[in-house]
């Protein structure tokens, strides 16, 4: 039955003549990623990055200003100079880590320098010509510097607006040649530091949940750790993508370092409560692995970027893990001290590897509770 022009245009975005899965590959085969279509012009945007209808209407019916909620801030000035103090930002980790997953960061030490540089650092790579961009292209977790727009590409309902630069900082590291040009120096520079400031966060995450001090990194919660160096170019049509669908991250804890711009959330009581940019603040959150190893105690909590017609934006993201998809037969599961009569395991032990291969498979990054899910006893 012939239909008419107007019924065409109400259809459902299922329509025959999309071929989404060429449409993914052509988009990958440009090796470009999101910058590259910003640059050749595009005012409308393909296809592949549309969020489906039903997510376009959660996303706005979430999109109103909770001025109630307010993300944690904590501030690290006096913890060496004065012991009242250190006990008092335990006690707001351990808040901040069991409802909302989310803290900010201030005087934290590292230099106000070395953020404005790797931020820096992280433009000059997206924005170096692509031909030398190129040469970093891949689809393979394996590898330890790797170039790539959208992860998971393949797996999520709708591609985001967003490019990546992967770059395996510990264990391991590849030759620091192998690192881009454009960024190798200030990236081996603010990796040093956030793992200084980490190795303090670890030890308040085991005070906050009543363990020694060292008890975290005892485990190897922060033996690796990997920079995603993320870049959100200025989006044409904001509301109908986001710069990141939301998810959860698939390690211990996260230190992330955003600019000025905005567009981070996080979800906090149904509501997507807004991140802002606040000078000089690092980003914390629980990854996965600690929601897990904690039994519950922290959590793990759903976050997202929105698109922006202003960009581009970028974000240094630090996670730390033990292994980043290198080959290791580490398990995890809930800290045995932790547990009790009236706290039983709620997770089973399980390869690390599998979980992050798992988590990768779902597309978790759309679809993420299911990862942690999967493991629940
Ligand atoms: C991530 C992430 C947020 C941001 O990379 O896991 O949540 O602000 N990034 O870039
Ligand atoms: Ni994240």
């Amino acid at each position: 039955m012939e239909m008419d022009s107007h019924m065409q245009k109400v259809l459902p975005t299922e329509e025959e003549d999309y071929d989404r899965a060429k449409e993914l590959k052509a988009f990958d085969d440009t090796k470009a990623g999101v910058k590259g279509l910003v640059d050749a012009g595009v005012v409308t945007i393909p296809r592949i990055f549309c969020l489906p209808p039903e997510d376009i209407l959660s996303a706005k019916l979430d999109d109103h200003h909770v001025d109630s909620f307010q993300i944690p801030i904590i501030d690290l000035k006096d913890i060496k100079s004065d012991p009242d103090a250190h006990t008092e930002i335990v006690e707001k980790i351990k808040y901040a880590s069991e409802k909302w997953g989310f803290f900010q960061l201030i005087n934290h030490s590292i230099p106000q320098d070395v953020m404005n540089k790797v931020l820096a650092g992280v433009h000059r790579f997206h924005e170096q010509p692509n031909d030398v961009k190129m040469g970093f292209y891949s689809r393979e977790n394996e590898k330890k510097v790797r170039f790539t727009s959208n992860y998971d590409l393949y797996q999520s309902k709708a591609a985001s607006w967003r490019d990546t630069l992967v770059c395996v900082m510990a264990p391991n590291p590849p030759p620091p040649e192998e690192y881009p040009f454009a960024c190798r120096e200030i990236l081996m520079e603010y990796s040093k530091h956030v793992q200084n400031i980490s190795q303090i966060l670890f030890g308040l995450l085991s005070e906050a949940l009543g363990l020694n001090p060292s008890h975290l990194t005892d485990m190897g919660c922060m033996e690796g750790h990997a920079l995603f160096c993320q870049y959100y170019p200025a989006c044409p049509e904001p509301d109908r993508t986001l710069g990141h669908a939301k998810h959860c991250d698939p390690d211990f804890l996260t230190v992330l370092l955003q600019d000025q711009i905005g567009g981070l959330q996080v979800l906090h009581q149904d509501h997507w409560i807004d991140v802002p940019p606040l000078e000089g603040a690092l980003i914390v959150n629980i990854g996965d692995l600690l929601q897990l190893i904690s039994n519950d105690k922290f959590r793990s909590v759903q976050h997202r970027v929105l698109a922006n017609r202003a960009g581009p934006r970028v974000s240094v993201v630090c996670l730390f893990s033990t292994t980043h998809f290198q080959p290791s037969n580490k398990f995890c599961g809930p800290i045995k001290e932790l547990l009790s009569a009236s706290n039983p395991p709620l997770y089973k032990e399980t390869l690390i590897k599998d979980f992050l291969n798992f988590h990768c498979s779902l597309g978790v990054l759309n679809n993420h509770d299911c990862a942690l899910a999967f493991l629940r006893l």
